[in-house]
């Protein structure tokens, strides 16, 4: 059975010195490209979608999906809510069968984002299997619900994050230290990579037992993501590049077969260009063989 939830292969990951890629999807053809990507690279994979993908299609829905796809898959995959910040549908999703859930209240006080984290690591762990991600501090740029100006942005402060983690009881944690959704403006984004591996040796000093996770991966130069992982980071999250990937793919497809009226092509050329783009982070990640 490779239906698994985050934490587990997570752990693994730290400790080996890769990251995993949380991919987000939106509609079927990036998740066939993305497992097909995974299953090539003997990789483990967690799928993510963000709330309004998640609403759109149905929670049942993606759960009937990812569990059919899981149980047959030869690597363990997990299904993760990323950024939600209604407790309701947190929980909904986690009664629906996802194995990782993220409660996004990073924008509300330091003791509110707290309370509501809590709340959701207490329900989901007593649900079942289900590890809870929270985040500490904003991460600029725009993804599903979350809109944070760049001039709001904060980073996490390292001593708050171990308040933040023993009180919530999270499985994995969030701490905003530079990366922004979206794509960037400059070649070289601000990351505060000592920040990451100061709030890494606070947390897992000898053991690990909060993988950290990196948001904003979209456009990271490829030495910046080596320096994350060395400093911690273990779960890597994209969505703007295969947001665009599929967009482009389709468009370029259509573009020069414009006549041609066959809905299946243009999900093939879109699977494949998803699936190249997959596979280029896996092995960025080092992640390849490791299922
Ligand atoms: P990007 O859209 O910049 O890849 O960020 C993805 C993300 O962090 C989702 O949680």
């Amino acid at each position: 059975m490779s239906i698994v939830n985050a934490k587990e292969i997570l752990i693994q990951a730290a400790k080996g010195k890769y990251a995993i890629g949380a991919f987000n999807i939106t509609d079927l053809i990036q998740l066939e490209g993305v497992v097909d990507a995974a299953v090539e690279k003997k990789s483990p994979l967690i799928i993510q979608t963000s709330v309004k993908p998640s609403k759109f299609l149905g929670a049942n829905v993606m759960v009937a999906i990812y569990k059919t796809i899981a149980a047959s898959a030869p690597i363990p995959i997990c299904l993760h809510l990323d950024h939600c910040t209604e407790v309701d549908y947190c929980k909904k999703c986690a009664d629906t069968g996802y194995t990782n859930i993220m409660i996004d209240a990073s924008k509300q006080t330091f003791e509110e984002n707290i309370r509501q984290t809590k709340e959701i690591v207490d329900y989901c762990h007593k649900v079942g299997d289900i590890s809870v991600e929270g985040e500490l501090g904003t991460v600029s740029g725009v993804e599903d619900q979350v809109k944070v100006a760049e001039n709001e942005a904060a980073l996490a402060n390292p001593t708050q994050s171990v308040v933040f983690v023993e009180r919530t009881g999270l499985d994995l944690f969030a701490p905003a230290i530079g990366p922004a959704h979206g794509v960037y403006k400059t070649k070289n984004p601000k990351v505060d990579f000592d920040r990451l591996a100061r709030i890494n040796q606070l947390l897992n000093g000898k053991t690990i037992k909060t993988p950290l996770v990196v948001h904003g991966g979209t456009g990271l130069p490829e030495d910046y993501i080596q320096k994350l992982i060395a400093a911690g980071g273990a779960k890597f999250n994209v969505s703007t590049e295969l947001k665009r990937t599929l967009i482009d793919a389709k468009y370029e497809y259509i573009t020069a077969n414009r006549e041609e009226y066959d809905p299946g092509k243009v999900d093939v050329a879109a699977r494949d260009a998803i699936r190249k783009a997959v596979r280029h982070w896996i092995d960025m990640l080092g992640s390849a063989g490791k299922a």
